[in-house]
């Protein structure tokens, strides 16, 4: 049975029904169909189309379809187009010819939108709290490893001293943008769409306001041609989901770098490594290679739904049923990734003692600048003496901390107290300032971010 089927005498194409179908997908809509259906009976209750004992049976009717979709006993038949049709199809089973008064006043149109953001609103905070999993990793590793120095990298070249907890917190702060997109888009996800009807609104005496309010809506929208034809929660969410994976393959870059032999700042365990076939010995970051590719097609998913988008006329055309598929499986990627590289994290171990080598003489260059610059030399002449001395290391093959004192004072105003600066620790926390690598400074970050987790701050 379709629903749309009056006007027709002959049937759908076989091929052509299977394009048309988008209950493969829309089926993950189930629970929210039924929701909105239920809501929307109410409101047809209310406006006199549904008499009373109507209403219950229709409510009883719908109530036993979700269980039946909880426990997984619901069978769809060939014939449902969408999960919409098959609910009501359902319905039609359980209840008899009253069901056909439920699609009173409403449209798929405004019922799809409807379930969609009904999902949406729940997958938010799921993802959310799946990215506050992986930040309170980041947290716990970092606090480990607040007195760790390792080189930090502009260009991938060594650059200066940091501590390894300031590295991993830089990642903390990028996915805490994630979560405030995240919630921001909320406020735009809450406004419902139902009582829109097929474009033009209903005739019948709706308050969408307290249909909004019953299904969990912030507020009901403004434009019923608006409101059927809205995708930008929909783009939105794959925006944020793209943006999440950038922030995942940067991270899973610098994993898969550190954890090479030429590196060997880190081990990954077992749980989370894998072996070559042909190789005995390798020990592939296979997961944050994928988290780092898996952006990509995030990435890919974004495009694709913008591209559908641009050139739609207004209101409802079938080419917005494509919306869910890209949308599901952006959400399905990151709920997956997230608790994998959290776990990876949390049992990886840190070589100390080989980010402690990387930090050769030349990562206090800087340093060695702002000595200078406290003996009242102005900056951009302490710059072109401390390169004189890096140059001079490298003609003779040595390092900025094996140049003698004389070496030193031919080139500028230093004192045999400079040797004191070729210390990681000491260099670390003289960067002092709020946000800096300082170990005083990461604390305060952590504290920061502990409160963010916790809820204190929002
Ligand atoms: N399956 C459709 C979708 O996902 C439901 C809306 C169909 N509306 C219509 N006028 N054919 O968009």
């Amino acid at each position: 049975m379709t629903l749309w089927g009056g006007r027709f005498s002959g049937k759908l194409d076989e091929q052509a029904w299977k394009l048309n179908a988008s209950l493969p997908f829309d089926q993950r809509l189930a629970l929210q169909d039924v929701k909105g259906s239920l809501a929307w009976a109410k409101a047809l209750l209310k406006a006199g189309v549904l008499s009373s004992g109507e209403h219950t049976a229709t409510v009883n009717g719908l109530k036993s379809i979700a269980e039946a979709f909880k426990n997984g006993h619901f069978v769809f038949g060939e014939g449902d187009e969408d999960i919409h049709t098959a609910v009501e199809r359902r319905l039609g089973e359980l209840i008899g010819e009253t069901a056909g008064k439920l699609h009173t006043g409403r449209s798929r149109n405004d019922q799809v939108a409807t379930d969609f953001r009904l999902w949406m609103l729940e997958a938010l905070p799921e993802l959310q709290n799946a990215i506050r999993g992986l930040q309170s990793v980041l947290v716990s590793v970092a606090e480990e490893n607040e007195s760790v120095v390792m080189p930090g990298y502009t260009h991938l070249q060594r650059a200066q001293p940091i501590t390894l907890a300031h590295w991993l917190m830089s990642h903390f702060w990028s996915l805490q943008r994630d979560l405030e997109r995240l919630t921001d888009l909320t406020k735009r996800v809450s406004v419902l769409p139902l009582g829109s009807g097929a474009l033009a609104g209903t005739t019948l005496k709706i308050d969408r306001e307290a249909l909004a309010a019953d299904l969990g809506f912030a507020s009901a929208s403004a434009n019923s041609l608006d409101a059927v034809s809205d995708r930008d929660f929909a783009a939105e969410y794959l925006f944020c989901a793209a943006m999440t994976g950038l922030h995942l393959s940067k991270l899973s870059e610098a994993v898969v770098l550190f954890s090479t032999a030429e590196f060997g700042f880190i081990e990954l365990s077992d749980a989370f490594s894998t072996g070559s076939s042909l190789m005995p010995q390798k020990k592939n970051p296979d997961l944050f290679e994928l988290a780092r590719g898996k952006a990509g097609t995030l990435v890919g998913l974004l495009t694709g739904l913008l591209t559908t988008l641009k050139g739609l006329p207004s209101t409802y055309d079938k080419d917005l049923q494509e919306d869910k598929l890209p949308v599901f499986q952006a959400s399905d990627t990151l709920m997956s990734i997230l608790p994998v590289l959290g776990g990876a994290l949390e049992t990886m171990s840190v070589k100390a003692d080989k980010m402690l080598a990387a930090i050769d003489g030349s990562l206090y260059a800087t340093d060695l600048a702002d000595y200078l610059v406290h003996k009242g030399v102005p900056f951009r002449t302490a710059h072109g003496m401390v390169g004189k001395a890096v140059k001079l290391a490298a003609e003779k093959s040595s390092a900025l901390d094996q140049l003698s004192v004389e070496e030193y004072q031919a080139i500028g105003p230093f004192e045999a107290d400079v040797y004191e600066l070729f210390n990681p620790l000491a260099s670390v926390n003289k960067h002092n300032v709020n946000g800096g690598t300082s170990q005083d400074a990461v604390k305060q970050q952590i504290q920061k971010a502990k409160s963010y987790l916790k809820g204190e701050i929002k």
